[in-house]
């Protein structure tokens, strides 16, 4: 039987970006991007760039950049919205403007302040100003699911009519269960006349932890494009989890008879990176790239395992990009060893990055006798993934013990500036914390701080992640170091970084 394709459009750098603590900059939305574009999803959500100058950077650069992915801008219902989006998409090779406004009445009465007749005009006129500028143009009727359904239907006509050649059915607030959302699309299909010239896609949130069930339900009744996320990250609960739901269609071919383009070797890799770029980590026990998917813990299990894979396996680690290998890297491995171990953990740097990589993969080994993959995934998250925006800790140096006060001097690079100072406090990382605090003249309150040992053993690295937050922008951040104290200064200056860059964002409210 043919296989029909299902598209994957993937908003890890939009909706997903919006989840509480995750921020990227531009140049690390960049490497996200370059990495789902090997991954070979259909469309990236590049950002929306009405919400500051660096989303709007970030789409433009990313559309100039990445040529065989469509990209995706998105844009609210008026026309300066949709100006700006086209203005930043206007380099990519195959352009997309998504285009939304609310259908449901409890957005049209507390939210918008508009009329169900206002809202369908406002709809039509945004994307047929969207069609002047392409023919690729998507509309979404935010919060679909508590929509009254003759209204939905009338816009989701109006919009196909003006020219929409891709109509979403989001689930907003995560608020659907699976029967009934497929029959929502059934329901669609039969009543809106014209929805044969447009693709139906889906978009789900994960608040009832349905978004996967919901967008595979909504595939079986003729949805044909579904959005999600790398680990499902997004606002609150997430969304669907784009790895999920690409190995489901893999997974149940013989039952669904459809497919994605998506190299799911490239999964794992994927997933690793939003982990390490965003300080959000994935629980051991997420399907397809937690630590323990493929992890069999009791005997029997592993008895069965050993004699025939397909007792407990219903996919190979392999086909989701987690390496077997457990080679174990030390002060005597070379270039051509280290090259091909990052390779097996799905990470082809440029030469410079790689001798960066390199050099502190040497230092390391110096100090550490074994290295193993976790060492060296923190190491290239370290040095490599997360891109200062304003400060980079340039060194730092505590005094502490049972009979003196704790007392450090840091010195960072701010703006391209040396800036040191010194201050004390009730341990070492307090004394840090506040030093760098006073040198950056900033005033975050500091949620969490938690360290952890990347492998086993004393000379472990520490793995420090904390939680910032000012004036109502959350931020995570993270460094690793052997020196838990130079480890923990790093993640304070990474939470830093996002901070900046978040307070410039969301002026503008969706
Ligand atoms: O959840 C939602 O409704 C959205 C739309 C903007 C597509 O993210
Ligand atoms: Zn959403």
């Amino acid at each position: 039987m043919k296989k029909e394709r299902i598209k994957i459009f993937d908003t890890t750098l939009r909706d997903g970006e919006q989840s509480p603590g995750a921020s990227m900059n531009v140049e690390e939305k960049l490497r996200v991007a370059r990495q789902l574009q090997k991954l070979n999803v259909d469309v990236i959500e590049a950002g929306f760039p009405m919400a500051s100058e660096g989303d709007f950077e970030a789409v433009k650069r990313i559309a100039e950049t990445i040529r065989t992915v469509e990209i995706a801008a998105l844009a609210r219902a008026n026309f300066r919205d949709i100006d700006r989006a086209w203005e930043a998409l206007k380099g990519a090779r195959n352009p997309r403007i998504h285009t939304f406004i609310a259908t449901s009445d409890i957005h049209l009465k507390y939210k918008l302040r508009l009329s169900r007749d206002e809202v369908l005009k406002k709809a039509v006129e945004a994307v047929k100003h969207a069609r002047s500028y392409t023919e690729n143009v998507e509309f979404s009727a935010e919060d679909a699911v508590r929509s009254d359904r003759d209204f939905l239907a009338e816009v989701i006509e109006a919009v196909i009519e003006a020219g929409a050649r891709t109509v979403n059915i989001p689930d907003t607030v995560g608020y659907s269960i699976p029967t009934e959302f497929g029959d929502l699309i059934r329901f669609l299909k039969e009543r809106v006349r014209n929805i044969d010239r447009a693709t139906i896609s889906v978009h789900c949130h994960n608040d009832l932890g349905l978004a996967v069930a919901n967008s595979i339900a909504a595939i079986q009744a003729g949805a044909r494009q579904v959005e999600c996320t790398i680990n499902g990250i997004g606002e609150r609960a997430g969304n669907a989890s784009l790895e999920e739901i690409v190995m489901i269609l893999k997974t149940r071919k013989d039952l669904l008879h459809l497919d994605t383009r998506v190299k799911t070797e490239y999964l794992y890799p994927t997933s690793r990176l939003i982990t390490h770029i965003t300080g959000m980590v994935v629980q051991p026990n997420k399907a397809i790239v937690g630590a323990n998917a493929f992890a069999h813990e009791a005997g029997i299990h592993q008895d069965g395992i050993l004699k025939e894979r397909l007792t407990y396996e219903i996919m190979t680690p392999e086909s989701v990009g987690i390496p077997r290998s457990t080679l174990v890297m030390g002060k005597h491995s070379g270039r051509h060893a280290f090259r091909e171990k990052l390779k097996s953990l799905g990470y082809e740097l440029s030469e410079e990055d790689f001798n960066r990589a390199f050099e502190r993969f040497k230092q390391l080994a110096d100090k550490k006798k074994e290295i193993f993959d976790e060492d060296i995934e923190a190491l290239v998250a370290d040095e490599i993934l997360r891109i200062p925006d304003r400060y980079r800790l340039l060194y730092v140096h505590v005094v502490s013990g049972t009979n003196v006060i704790p007392t450090a001097t840091v010195q960072i690079e701010m703006d391209g500036k040396m800036v040191q100072d010194t201050d004390y406090g009730v341990g070492p990382v307090d004394a840090v914390y506040r030093a760098i605090a006073r040198i950056t003249k900033t005033k975050s309150k500091l949620l969490k701080y938690s360290v952890n040992a990347i492998t086993g053993g004393t000379d472990a690295q520490g793995e420090v992640t904390v939680r910032l937050e000012e004036k109502g922008h959350t931020v995570i951040g993270q460094g690793a170091h052997m020196d838990i104290i130079v480890a923990s200064a790093k993640a304070y200056i990474n939470a830093l970084n996002k901070l900046e860059y978040k307070k410039k964002r969301f002026q503008v409210s969706l």
